[in-house]
């Protein structure tokens, strides 16, 4: 029997997570032969991405460095991963988002003429610088993609409106959804110390990430300021702050926060802690895309320290809200959401627009479908229902 051959690349940690479902529900099939290749664009955080999902990896091209430039993160994969398409010659390479990582091992795929599938196809916000550089990474994929897998109606449309064609279109939902079902647990216990500790009933308790490029400086220095006030004003108040491993961040996390009795500061979490802690926080304060995706599925407010977002879906849901990188507006923001009732409600629907846990197994069909193996196309996912 052919099998059909598909190379997963991923380099990060949430393009781990959001393909680890889809890879798993391939590799149940025979008709797929996978090899996933990591560029190692991150180290330590994609090892514990990789360990939690136990996925095997076939290709490593290692490239990671501290404080690592666009230009060389950019090279080194294109130098690394062509000679590997070249042996293997995969019918399709798979790449998941933004990335740097999604855009150069689209780009290797083109020079090597394999068709590429995009998962987390067609989000934009129509401003080049932000985010940085993804914007741009995400719309040259889609400029070299042949299939545009995509997480809602709205990302099809900015497709549509790009001129691309609707035969080329699957809506699936996002998988990061079907990793966040299998993950979430109410009986979760956590390992860390100070989870444990955490008296998650009677304290207000702030989840905060961060680790924008284009946050990096003053925008952070101003999100850190607000906590600081934050903690001040609000005895009860427990911040939990599992910091990103870029050394930007983490200087300043430390020189900020780090004598903060009520700051937290944790080594970045396994998957499976980290979304139990999300599940179980007040608030969470953030510039994540793929926690502005987890949020509403969990009925938890999710306040995004960015100026623009490529998910509105998000805040048309009403559980997640801009407010900036102005230290005041934090302060506000999360003070009105902690005191008034009313208005924290308005901000849990518990009903997730980016998917219903199973598009991992659409996006297999649609690739039946490509290939020839299915002769029906899937039908489209419309988040609430199937159309
Ligand atoms: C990258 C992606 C971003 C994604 C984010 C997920 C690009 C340009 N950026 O941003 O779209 O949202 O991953 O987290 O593709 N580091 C480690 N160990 C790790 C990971 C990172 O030490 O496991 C440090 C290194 O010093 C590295 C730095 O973090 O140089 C920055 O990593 P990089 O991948 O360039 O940027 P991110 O902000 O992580
Ligand atoms: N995440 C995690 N541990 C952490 C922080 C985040 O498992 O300590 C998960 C989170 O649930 C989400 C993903 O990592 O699925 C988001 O990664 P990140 O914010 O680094 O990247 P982005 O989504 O902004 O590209």
């Amino acid at each position: 029997m052919q099998q059909i051959k598909v190379m997963p690349v991923v380099g990060t940690r949430p393009e781990v997570i959001k393909l680890a479902p889809v890879i798993k529900k391939l590799n149940q099939k025979e008709l797929f032969s996978v090899i996933t290749t990591v560029t190692g664009q991150h180290r330590e955080m994609l090892d514990q991405m990789l360990d939690v999902f136990a996925l095997n990896v076939d290709y490593d091209l290692d490239i990671m460095n501290s404080r690592q430039t666009l230009t060389e993160i950019s090279t080194l994969i294109l130098e690394k991963l062509v000679p590997i398409l070249k042996k293997e010659a995969p019918d399709l390479v798979l790449v998941q988002g933004d990335t740097t990582t999604a855009f150069v091992g689209s780009l290797a795929a083109f020079y090597a003429k394999t068709r590429v599938a995009h998962v987390e196809a067609g989000l934009r916000t129509g401003d080049k610088y932000a985010p940085f550089p993804e914007e741009i990474n995400r719309r040259l994929t889609g400029v070299l993609a042949d299939i545009h897998l995509t997480p809602t109606d709205r990302a099809c449309g900015n497709l549509m409106e790009e001129n691309v064609s609707p035969h080329q279109i699957y809506i699936t939902g996002n998988p990061v959804i079907d990793a966040l079902q299998e993950m979430v647990d109410e009986d979760y216990q956590f390992e860390n110390e100070k989870l444990q500790e955490l008296d998650f009933q009677k304290k207000e308790v702030v989840l905060l990430t961060c680790h924008r490029r284009e946050n990096l400086g003053q925008p952070l220095e101003n999100v850190l300021s607000a906590v600081c006030d934050l903690l001040a004003a609000r005895k009860n108040l427990e911040l939990v702050f599992p910091v990103h491993l870029n050394p930007e961040v983490r200087q300043l996390a430390e020189k900020m926060l780090g004598g903060n009795k009520g700051a937290h500061l944790l080594e970045p979490l396994s998957y499976r802690p980290f979304v139990n802690l999300m599940a179980r926080s007040d608030i969470i304060l953030t510039d994540s895309g793929g926690v502005q995706e987890e949020g509403p599925g969990l009925g938890v407010p999710v306040l995004v320290t960015r100026e623009v977002t490529e998910r509105p879906e998000g805040q048309e849901s009403k559980a997640v809200k801009l407010v900036g990188t102005d230290r005041r507006q934090i302060v506000r923001e999360v003070g009105r959401l902690l005191e008034d009732r009313t208005e924290y409600e308005k901000m849990v629907p518990g009903v997730s627009p980016y998917g219903d846990g199973r598009a991992a197994e659409r996006i297999r069909d649609v690739l039946l479908f490509e290939f020839g193996i299915t002769k029906k196309p899937p039908a489209d996912f419309s988040p609430g229902g199937i159309k």
